[in-house]
C-alpha cells in the first residue's frame, strides 16, 4: 500500500501476538508495548540522514557518523501514545517531546482535544507521531492538522495496529505523511474498534474500563 510500511520483524510480530491475547495482564501489556516500541523506533528512524564529526579514538582521528540536523520530536497522542513514547525515548533520549491530548467520543467517534504542548520550532525538525491505534483515523488526522498549523512540515506516523479504513482516510487527508505500522488488521467493527485488534489500548495499558 502506497505510503504505508508494515514492520514485519519477527520480534515485533511475536510481541504483538502476546499483546493481542485477552488474558495478557496490564503489567505484561505495558512491558510488551515498551519493548515493541524500541523495535518500531529502530525501523521508523532507519532512513535518517547522517553527517560526520571529527573525533579522536584512543588509536587515531576519524570522521565518525552522527545524526544530521536538529533533534527529533516525538509527539504522543494521549493517553495510549505514551506507551510507545517511553521505549522510543530509551533509544533516542535527546528527542524533544510533544503531547497531544485527544480522546475519542464513544458516540460520534470524533476526537475531543483537551491538551496540546509542543516545542516551538517544529518547522525544521522531523516529527514522529505515535499512537498505538489507527482506527477511523479521526484522532490521528486531527493531531496532524494541529501539528501542521504549528509549522510542522516533516511528519511520520507510527502505530501498532491500523484498520484499512483508517489508512485510507488518513492518506487522503495527509498524503504527505507516511504511516509505519506493525499490522494492517481486517476491518473496523460497528463501534469503530479494530478487529481482530487488541481492544482498547489505553484501557489495557492503564487498567481502566
Ligand atoms: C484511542 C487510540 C487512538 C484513537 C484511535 O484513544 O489510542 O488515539 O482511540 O481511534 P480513531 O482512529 O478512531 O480516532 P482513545 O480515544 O481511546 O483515548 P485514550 O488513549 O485516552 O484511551
Ligand atoms: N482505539 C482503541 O484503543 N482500540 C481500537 O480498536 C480502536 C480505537
Amino acid at each position: 500500500m502506497d505510503g504505508v510500511t508494515v514492520i514485519d520483524h519477527p520480534l515485533v510480530q511475536h510481541k504483538l501476538t502476546l499483546m493481542r491475547k485477552k488474558e495478557t495482564s496490564t503489567a505484561s501489556f505495558r512491558r510488551l508495548l515498551r519493548e515493541i516500541s524500541t523495535l518500531l523506533c529502530y525501523e521508523v528512524t532507519r532512513e535518517l540522514d547522517l553527517t560526520t564529526m571529527r573525533i579522536e579514538t584512543p588509536m587515531e582521528e576519524m570522521d565518525a557518523p552522527i545524526l544530521e540536523g536538529k533533534k527529533l520530536v516525538f509527539a504522543s497522542i494521549l493517553r495510549a501514545g505514551n506507551g510507545l513514547l517511553e521505549g522510543m525515548l530509551d533509544l533516542v533520549p535527546a528527542a524533544r517531546v510533544a503531547h497531544i491530548g485527544l480522546y475519542r467520543d464513544h458516540e460520534t467517534l470524533q476526537p475531543v482535544e483537551y491538551y496540546f504542548k509542543a516545542p516551538e520550532d517544529l518547522e525544521n525538525r522531523l516529527i514522529i507521531v505515535v499512537d498505538p491505534m489507527l482506527a477511523t483515523a479521526n484522532s490521528a488526522s486531527a493531531a496532524m492538522t494541529k501539528l501542521k498549523e504549528r509549522g510542522a512540515r516533516n511528519i511520520r506516523f507510527l502505530c501498532l495496529l491500523a484498520a484499512p479504513e483508517g489508512i485510507e482516510r488518513f492518506r487522503s487527508a495527509h498524503p504527505d505523511i507516511p504511516i509505519f505500522t506493525a499490522s494492517i488488521d481486517a476491518r473496523l467493527n460497528e463501534r469503530g474498534y479494530i478487529v481482530p485488534g487488541l481492544g482498547d489500548a489505553g484501557d489495557r495499558m492503564y487498567g481502566t474500563k
